[in-house]
């Protein structure tokens, strides 16, 4: 069967990553998680104190980017991808609320995304990858042979996020998730590299009001389509 790229695309905490890895695990392809490499970034940032009121010491970031490697195992138990920064597990710091909060800024440097689209492009070489993220389908990958855009109400996705940070026992307050997820989308949108936006060739997923195994239905039934598969 011939393999091909999926590019999933779309706004912050829409069920990106569900959806990308629970379709990867259903015919068999590799996940790779592009937001969660420019949350590494944002994590080496305020780890090395490069974040301050002034934004990010860009300079200073720009010449430290040949010492920031970011690489993905598998879970041996839940087979879930692992994101290292430097050979470090840091998937669970990587999805604070600090990160969240400076990891637009860092996205937006053009340096940054030059470094990590590079990185991407490497990794769908061979072809039989699921990617999610915000330029994947326009800019990374323009002739993915699946393109996705997915979106979904900001309440609905501020809300997803907050339970998803009480059920692993973090404290979260509401408003201040659907502000950040309100300033995210306008950054994503607005920045002047690789702005977020829905590349002409790609299907939309409004999934406010779907169900998991809906989606799940729907993009196997794509997916089939695609590929020529029955
Ligand atoms: O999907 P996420 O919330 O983990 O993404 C984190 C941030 O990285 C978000 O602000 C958008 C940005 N991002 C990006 O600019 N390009 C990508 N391909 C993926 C994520």
């Amino acid at each position: 069967m011939k393999k091909i790229i999926i590019a999933i695309d779309g706004f912050s905490s829409c069920g990106k990553s569900t959806m990308a890895k629970s379709l990867a695990r259903n015919i068999g392809y590799l996940y790779f998680d592009s937001g969660a490499m420019y949350r590494a970034v944002a994590l080496y940032c305020l780890e090395n104190n490069l974040v301050s009121e002034d934004g990010i010491d860009t300079e200073t970031l720009k010449g430290r980017m040949g010492d920031i490697e970011i690489s993905f195992i598998a879970d041996p138990v839940t087979k879930n991808s692992i994101t290292l920064l430097n050979g470090r597990d840091v998937e669970k710091e990587i999805r604070s609320i600090e990160v969240s909060k400076v990891v637009s800024k860092v996205a937006a440097l053009d340096f940054v995304r030059t470094d990590m689209i590079d990185q991407q492009r490497r990794m769908g070489e061979s072809k039989g990858i699921v990617m999610d993220g915000r330029d994947i389908g326009t800019t990374v990958f323009p002739n993915a042979e699946m393109k996705i855009f997915v979106t979904a109400s900001a309440e609905v996705r501020a809300q997803r996020r907050y339970d998803e940070i009480i059920a692993r026992g973090d404290k979260a307050d509401y408003n201040e998730i659907l502000e950040n997820v309100q300033q995210r989308d306008h950054i994503d949108q607005t920045r002047e590299v690789s702005p977020l936006r829905k590349a002409d060739d790609a299907l939309l997923l409004d999934n406010s009001h779907m169900t998991r195994e809906e989606q799940e239905a729907w993009l196997i039934a794509e997916f089939k389509k695609i590929t020529g598969e029955c």
